[in-house]
């Protein structure tokens, strides 16, 4: 705002030195063609007339010529001031002895500079001769005077440039503090929600300018914050509420110690189960922590029909069941294959917990719809459909409780197809029993940290 009111200002000068320098050498061309103007006049006249006597001449051109404003004539004759024009100039010139001898002793035309009382003058005498009289026409223009004009000009120019100016710096600074003022509400506002830690907090939004675009975005970023910050809270909640009874009971247990060796050992026994307990949900939650952040997979090449036999040779020491590989998939994907047999290992630990002995538990894989579908289907109890969807929150155990897990196995299977970029879904076993899918779209990589607020 300021350098730009400087360029004004700097534009104004110039074009006022301009309009000066003009106007000065317009005065001074039209100075000299008034003097040349004068002495052809008079040329013409003395061509003219059949008079010869000097004094009749001078005179009679005296009579018939008149002086515009700020000129003045007079006549010499034989070295002395002859006569002068009726009209009064603004200073006497006629009695300017050096002058009057300057027109008398005059043998051509000649022009110069006189000091008057009424300042410059700019003069030019035009001698008149006969063979026996000699004399001359002054013609004097009141320089300074006219240049006075041109000061005038140029000084109302200069005032009004600067009214002008002070007038646009003033619009300028209010339409400029108009414009600003939204967005400074903007940062005032933004500035209060980030002092108060208060994330619920939105600016308003108003019309459809460029401003309310920013606050919608800001807004949008303020959505984002404290969606991120509530699901770190009861992540951190929930960690802490699910510690604190596995603390609570080797607490109880330590507390009631007393001196029978056989007793204790069982004591000890407990605490070191519950501890394992303890040790396993830390470990599930920091799995799940990692999950939200990037580098949580390691993509390479992997085989899907090895992945699928190699989950089954190792789950089979879950415990005694009819395992089978129902189908492979005859493909390769880019994927995580680590965290892909977790959680099938998760899966299938599910199933093993809701089935009996030699019960039958079948996994598989197959390319459908263009994704890698890996499933593990039991004939246990099944999910109630009511309880399809939550199952895969965390800390949630549904129906009938068999067994004590955390409730951790679930969202971790969905944390890691989620991450692949596909997800995970439970569905009714024809026969009875559960069918968990993980459903990974094959065109792959993946790596997809957005979902997750979905
Ligand atoms: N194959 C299944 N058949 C029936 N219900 C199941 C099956 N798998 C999971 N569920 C239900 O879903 C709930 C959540 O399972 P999830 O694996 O998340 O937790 P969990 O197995 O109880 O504990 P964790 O896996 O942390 O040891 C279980 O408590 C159970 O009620
Ligand atoms: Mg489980």
């Amino acid at each position: 705002m300021g350098w730009m009111a400087l360029v004004v200002a700097l534009a104004f000068g110039v074009a006022v030195f301009a309009t000066w320098q003009i106007l000065l050498s317009r005065l001074d061309h039209r100075v000299n063609a008034e003097l040349t103007n004068e002495a052809s006049k008079l040329r013409s006249y003395v061509t003219a007339s059949t008079e010869r006597d000097i004094d009749l001449l001078l005179s009679g051109y005296l009579t018939v010529n008149v002086p515009d404003g700020y000129e003045t004539f007079f006549t010499v004759l034989d070295g002395r001031l002859h006569r002068r024009t009726f009209a009064r100039p603004p200073a006497d010139l006629h009695t300017d002895k050096a002058l009057v001898t300057a027109a008398a002793t005059a043998a051509k035309p000649i022009h110069g500079w006189a000091a008057s009382a009424a300042g410059r003058v700019h003069y030019a005498v035009i001698p008149v001769r006969s063979d026996t009289q000699s004399g001359a026409l002054v013609v004097a223009v009141f320089y300074d005077r006219l240049r006075g004009e041109v000061v005038d000009a140029v000084s109302a120019l200069s005032i009004t440039a600067l009214v002008a100016l002070a007038l646009a710096c003033l619009a300028g600074w209010l339409v400029a503090g108009q414009v600003l003022a939204p967005i400074r509400l903007v940062r005032q506002t933004a500035a209060r929600i980030g002092d108060s830690s208060d994330l619920s907090r939105r600016l308003e939004v108003r019309g459809h300018d460029d401003v309310a675009a920013l606050s919608a975005t800001f807004n949008h970023m303020l959505d984002r914050l404290e969606r991120a910050f509530a699901v770190q809270r009861d992540f951190v909640d929930d960690a802490g509420h699910e510690l604190r009874t596995p603390i609570t009971v080797v607490r109880g247990h330590l507390e009631l110690m007393g001196d029978d060796p056989a007793d204790n050992a069982e004591t000890i026994a407990l605490v070191l189960d519950e501890l394992d307990r303890m040790n396993r949900i830390v470990d599930d939650l920091l799995t799940l922590a990692k999950s939200q952040q990037p580098g949580f997979l390691t993509i390479e090449e992997v085989e899907i029909a090895d992945l699928t036999v190699s989950v089954l040779a190792k789950v089979r020491a879950l415990g005694p069941r009819t395992w089978r590989v129902e189908e492979v998939a005859d493909t390769k994907m880019p994927a995580d294959r680590h965290r892909l047999t977790q959680a099938l290992i998760q899966l299938v630990a599910n199933a093993v917990r809701h089935t009996v002995p030699g019960d039958p538990i079948a996994v598989g894989s197959a390319v459908r719809d263009g994704a890698v579908e890996l499933w593990v289907r039991d004939c246990g109890p099944g999910v109630p459909a009511e309880d399809r969807e939550r199952i895969f929150g965390r800390f949630v155990r549904a129906g009938s409780r068999t067994g004590e897990g955390a409730g951790l196995g679930l969202a971790i299977v969905s944390s890691i197809a989620h991450a692949h970029g596909g997800d995970v879904r439970v569905e009714e076993n024809h026969g009875g029993g559960a069918l968990f899918v993980v459903r990974i779209p094959h065109d792959g990589p993946l790596v997809n940290l957005e979902e997750e607020d979905g």
